[in-house]
């Protein structure tokens, strides 16, 4: 039986390099995300796995592409607004772009999207499949410059395996 005061290798929060938690962490959604087909229940255990993983973080989740916008999918945090159309806010811009975009300070962002005023600093990753583009990781935290250079390689790594497995 799962013992509750054990932490779990993603609620424990280990005084170990960004490095080496990011290694973990990737290594411990591989295994979670593993055999499960359902997009919602990969994506749901990624957002939860992610959002106690990694410090400072008030948002953690997913936006799915729909046409010509974003919509919100499963994640941890506030409740935040749903639909965010391409090329707007941060997950807008990401989106558009196709690439990570890591914002040290949101209100030095012009056009970002405030979802929880707790929200400083954001860091969003592209779900990229190839030619498609599934959609977005979307980090926030209420500490400034809370990301860096490590987290956007981590997180790009941490998208990419949430991308293998959220199946067609
Ligand atoms: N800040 C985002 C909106 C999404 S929330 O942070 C959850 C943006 O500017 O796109």
């Amino acid at each position: 039986m799962h013992d509750l005061e054990r932490p779990t290798p993603w609620t424990a929060r280990r005084a170990v390099s960004k490095a080496a938690l990011y290694d973990d962490l990737a290594q411990e959604l591989d295994a979670l995300l593993a055999g499960e087909p359902d997009r919602v229940a990969n994506a749901a255990n990624a957002a939860a796995a992610i959002y106690h993983a990694l410090p400072d973080l008030n948002w953690a989740g997913f936006y799915f592409l729909r046409g010509e916008e974003l919509v919100l999918g499963p994640f941890q945090g506030r409740p935040a607004c749903v639909r965010i159309p391409i090329g707007k806010g941060v997950c807008g811009t990401a989106a558009l772009q196709r690439r990570s975009v890591l914002v040290p300070d949101v209100e030095a962002f012009p056009g970002h999207i405030a979802c929880d005023t707790a929200s400083r600093s954001e860091l969003v990753v592209p779900l990229d499949a190839g030619e498609t583009l599934l959609g977005v990781l979307d980090l926030d935290s209420p500490l400034l410059g809370r990301f860096d250079e490590s987290d956007r390689e981590g997180c790009e790594r941490l998208a990419g395996i949430v991308v293998r497995h959220l199946g067609g």
